[in-house]
């Protein structure tokens, strides 16, 4: 706190390598139970008309006012500016490209749900009448943990790999297919596990769990990427095996 208040330092400008790039300060009073969302929105209305920002249910719903604050990605409405130091930077996510301020582009994540064939492809059974999965069933089990996804972004800005890589699905787009491969109603399965399973997909993930961490839902991308590196390996196996019976040289 200086003199009561919180220093913000917030990256403006456009596009990365824009020359008009900069870090801009900001004075805040605190109030009460303040979050990093009322923060920039008090900027924008008393003190800096031009600051951009995304946010849309400010309760922890949409996941689009996720930011990096402090270097971290998280929601800026659930973040409290008391659980913060006294100079707070917030910048946009890492890995993605930035339109302005900090708002970025989330084309390359839809990428990569739509690559990964992000919606249910029923069975005929499925589509023709109700499935019945108890919640004790196994499948329902592997699946529970992984289907509360907002799409807010935060583990693919936390993915190192996508920092190095960014053709790299990414932990979001596996999860979501981990989801479908394990779902028995879902008739694409299998070219789903192919799209994962190619040179940008599961085994570029090198398990270091920054997305499981980072995940304000409690989610664990990363697990679900073992999931599917035990699926692609399994099928990898069935289809040695039937190649060896059919009488034909693996990989021929
Ligand atoms: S897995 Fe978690 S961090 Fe990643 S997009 Fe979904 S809700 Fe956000
Ligand atoms: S504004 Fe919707 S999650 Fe923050």
């Amino acid at each position: 706190m200086v003199g009561g208040g919180v220093i913000f330092r917030v990256r403006r400008g456009g596009e990365a390598g824009d020359p008009q790039e900069r870090y801009q300060t900001y004075a805040i009073t605190p109030r009460p139970r303040m979050t990093v969302l009322d923060v920039l929105t008090s900027i924008q209305s008393e003190q800096d008309a031009s600051l951009v920002f995304r946010y849309s249910c400010r309760v922890g719903m949409c996941g689009t006012c996720a930011l990096r604050v402090n270097g971290r990605p998280r929601w800026a409405c659930r973040t409290l500016i008391t659980e913060l130091g006294e100079s707070v930077t917030l910048e946009p996510l890492a890995n993605f490209p930035i339109i302005r301020d900090l708002a970025v582009d989330m084309t390359p994540f839809s990428d990569g749900l739509k690559r990964v064939r992000a919606w249910a492809e029923p069975t005929e059974a499925a589509a023709s009448a109700p499935a019945r999965i108890p919640p004790s069933s196994r499948e329902r089990v592997r699946i529970d943990p992984h289907i509360e996804c907002i799409t807010c972004g935060i583990c693919y800005s936390a993915c190192s790999m996508l920092g190095h890589d960014p053709a790299f699905l990414g932990p979001a787009a596996l999860n979501r297919a981990y989801t479908l491969v394990c779902d028995s109603r879902d008739a694409a399965s299998a070219e789903r596990l192919a799209e994962v399973s190619g040179e940008q997909g599961i085994w570029r993930c090198h398990s270091q769990f920054n997305c499981t961490e980072a995940c304000p839902k409690g989610i664990s991308p990363a697990t679900a990427i073992q999931g599917l590196k035990r699926q692609a390996a399994a099928s990898g196996a069935k289809s040695f095996v039937s190649s060896i019976i059919g009488g034909r040289a693996p990989g021929a």
